[in-house]
């Protein structure tokens, strides 16, 4: 790891995602959260302090260590039950079927293989649970995606792997999820960065459990 991926990033995404318009994307996304729940790229634990009653523990995974030590501290602050894990969503190492909730706000532009990732998520989810999201990602305008496409090799060295350029609901459809509901619209800034998919997915029934597996 660099020294910018070290040092700099981590306190630059923190206050880049601490941004006023965010905040209420995060809290109907959490909103949603029930059980044992499952917070992909849990960041510097901006979502922590906005989970319910009805949450029994949050594993809050993330490759960066000094962003799961930010996240730690808001974890105490906000007294959520929360283990913070590092590690990447391509290889999660929780058992099979183990959670209810998997939350995720903004991760999936940062992830290398983001369809073995949602691969994985599906795979420790239990049956009838629910992926909850936002994720910014591929405009349906041309002239903007071009641009989305044309920036995302620049653009991914200097933001810690960011890809302006994913069309979220085909990945997340991709990996064996159905989709029940789906919200798309321009957050206020940039438009290159700022087209939302906002839902929740559950698994298909009908995905091959051995493609899901792991460690059978
Ligand atoms: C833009 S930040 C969003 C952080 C947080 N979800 C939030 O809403 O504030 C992207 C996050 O994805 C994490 N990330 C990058 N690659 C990952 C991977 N392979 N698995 C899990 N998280 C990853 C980063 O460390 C970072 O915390």
């Amino acid at each position: 790891m660099s020294f910018y991926e070290h040092w700099v990033l981590p306190p630059l995404l923190d206050l880049v995602m601490r941004q006023h318009q965010l905040g209420k994307y995060r809290q109907e996304v959490v909103a949603g959260a029930r059980g044992r729940v499952l917070e992909i790229g849990v960041g510097s634990g901006l979502n922590l302090m906005l989970y319910e009653e009805h949450v029994d523990v949050v594993f809050g995974l993330d490759p960066s260590e000094r962003l799961l030590s930010m996240a730690q501290r808001r974890a105490v602050e906000a007294g959520v039950p929360a283990d913070l894990i590092r590690g990447s969503a391509t290889n999660i190492p929780l058992e099979n079927g183990s959670v209810d909730t998997i939350v995720m706000t903004w991760t999936l532009c940062s992830i290398s293989d983001p369809l073995l990732a949602l691969r994985e998520m599906r795979r420790v989810l239990k049956p009838g649970g629910a992926l909850l999201f936002v994720e910014h990602g591929l405009s349906p305008e041309p002239a903007i995606e071009r641009w989305q496409h044309r920036l995302t090799p620049l653009w991914r060295h200097i933001s810690g792997g960011c890809h302006l350029d994913r069309k979220v609901d085909d990945l997340i459809r991709g990996a064996g999820f159905e989709i029940s509901e789906l919200r798309n619209e321009y957050a206020p800034g940039p438009r290159l960065m700022t087209y939302m998919y906002e839902g929740r997915a559950m698994p298909t029934k009908s995905a091959s459990r051995g493609a899901l597996t792991k460690g059978a």
